[in-house]
């Protein structure tokens, strides 16, 4: 049985650095503490940026196929150490271990796509020869990495959100340095181990926990070309103290969920998705169901089902493979969304599924007459909660699912093919899924959101337009002039 090592150390230009400042990694379980992580201080943060500043020109250089060699690299040791990695996350973010070997699937996939990638970054050819004043000229362009990156992550997916930022930064050429959550940075270090077993060019990556001040640099420094954070809203303060740098940012939802009158689909298989899409890793996704709008026709029975559905979901040990709801981050989590249930409640709100928190150990909850302005209809709950409302006009369903100030995913459940069209057309979101939950990602679509949910698109090959920029060439052909 695998187990996390006694400490970590951070990586500082493809090197560990066993720092003391040391910082305490908490099983979210059972509260105690199982490993300490370095963690770098402001000087470490700046001799990260300035050598991956320096090695600009060596990434850039260092061809695709030993790009696509690193990322094949990773690959084989992750599936090698799947189940190491599983519980990692298992102890350091209480995620349910189906859900984390499911994330490290997820990882393998995101390290592969990028090793395809790597070999696949073209260019275009342009006809320049437009008029008389042109003829004999050509154009194309190529795609030239932007320069060094600088990433943050969340606690939510500690492997799968670093894979996203890592991998299409080494399939494009750029050199990063990464601030992974402070809560869950065992994944991020486990992923640093490995890059360091690779021959990536001197200063390509470092990974290193640090305070929120010391990573002020990753933010502002003006020798980083890209900032790529997904997180909460202060992403939008990070945004505004970026300057020149490009920005990607991935800023979470409220995501909504329509049932037709005709699902195009059993009842049965629409509630075993819903209660996938709203409970996984007790919600704590950006894309987890937190609002089904219900057909009239279809409503009662829907309600039905998905009440006992979620009342019977197995809360307890992430370790333990019948667990389904596991612990939230912390308790401060679990208190919040308790607050915004016993809140909407207040208002009118009826409880159909739902018990008494202890600790960070929330249940699954589900609500109906949920009042518009409630928090828990408008904010993103980021926890085990999602309500339920009839509709009786699909467009009207459309309406409520963009009454909503983020737009990340919305997922519509219908046999009718006009009305997926219109939910494709009318949905203010990045993205809709038809036939199933909007928590539904594979790791090669467009993935990001419009509105409050962010800016720009990650999902590989997104990731890596935004890590690169054409440059053009134009040649002139003397004899045709
Ligand atoms: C997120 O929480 O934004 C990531 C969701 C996912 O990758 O499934």
């Amino acid at each position: 049985m695998p187990t996390l090592k006694k400490t970590y150390p951070y990586y500082l230009a493809n090197r560990p650095v066993a720092a003391n400042t040391d910082l305490d990694v908490r099983d979210k379980y059972s509260g105690k503490r199982v490993t300490r992580v370095a963690m770098a201080d402001g000087v470490a943060v700046r001799k990260a940026i300035v050598a991956a500043h320096k090695a600009r020109g060596a990434m850039a250089a260092f061809p695709p196929h030993a790009r696509r060699d690193v990322l094949e690299h990773c690959v084989k040791r992750f599936e090698a150490r799947q189940e190491e990695l599983a519980l990692a996350l298992c102890i350091e973010a209480g995620k349910p271990i189906n859900d984390a070997r499911g994330e490290v699937t997820r990882l393998i996939d995101t390290f592969r796509i990028a090793a395809g990638e790597a070999t696949r970054i073209g260019g275009e050819v342009l006809e320049l020869a437009i008029s008389a004043r042109t003829d004999g000229y050509r154009g194309m362009t190529r795609h030239v990495p932007i320069g060094v990156c600088s990433f943050i992550t969340p606690f939510n997916f500690p492997l799968n959100l670093v894979a996203h930022k890592v991998a299409p930064a080494i399939a494009a050429g750029c050199p990063f340095v990464l601030k992974p959550a402070a809560k869950t940075p065992v994944g991020a270090l486990i992923i640093a181990e490995v890059l360091a077993e690779t021959n990536l060019p001197k200063g390509a990556f470092s990974v290193m926990p640090c305070s929120n001040e010391d990573a002020a640099q990753l933010i502002e420094d003006e020798r980083i070309a890209l900032l790529s954070f997904t997180g909460g809203l202060v992403g939008w303060d990070l945004k505004a103290r970026a300057g020149r740098k490009k920005v990607t940012l991935e800023l979470g939802g409220n995501a909504a969920c329509i049932v037709d009158a005709d699902p195009g689909a059993p009842l049965d298989h629409v509630v075993e998705r819903l209660v996938f899409g709203g409970y996984y890793q007790s919600g704590q996704s950006c894309i987890s169901v937190q609002r089904i709008y219900a057909h009239a026709d279809i409503h009662d029975k829907l309600r039905r089902k998905l009440k006992a559905a979620v009342a019977k979901l197995r809360m307890g040990d992430p370790r333990e493979e019948s667990t389904f709801i596991g612990p939230m981050i912390d308790e401060d989590a679990a208190k919040r969304v308790e607050r915004w249930i016993a809140d909407a409640r207040k208002a009118g709100a009826k409880v159909l599924a739902g018990a008494p928190r202890d600790g960070n150990m929330l249940p699954a909850a589900l609500l109906e007459k949920v009042p518009r302005d409630a928090d828990l209809y408008r904010k993103e709950a980021f926890g085990p909660v999602a309500l339920i409302e009839p509709f009786d006009d699909f467009d009207a369903a459309i309406d409520a699912v963009n009454d909503s100030e983020f737009g990340l995913q919305a997922g519509v459940f219908t046999g009718r093919l006009d009305h997926a069209m219109r939910a494709w057309d009318r949905l203010e979101v990045g993205g809709v899924v038809v036939g199933d939950v909007p928590s539904f990602r594979v790791d090669n679509m467009p993935y990001g959101g419009i509105k409050q949910s962010g800016l720009g698109r990650e999902g590989v090959r997104c990731a890596i337009e935004d890590m690169t920029e054409p440059r053009l060439l134009v040649i002139r052909d003397a004899s045709k002039a």
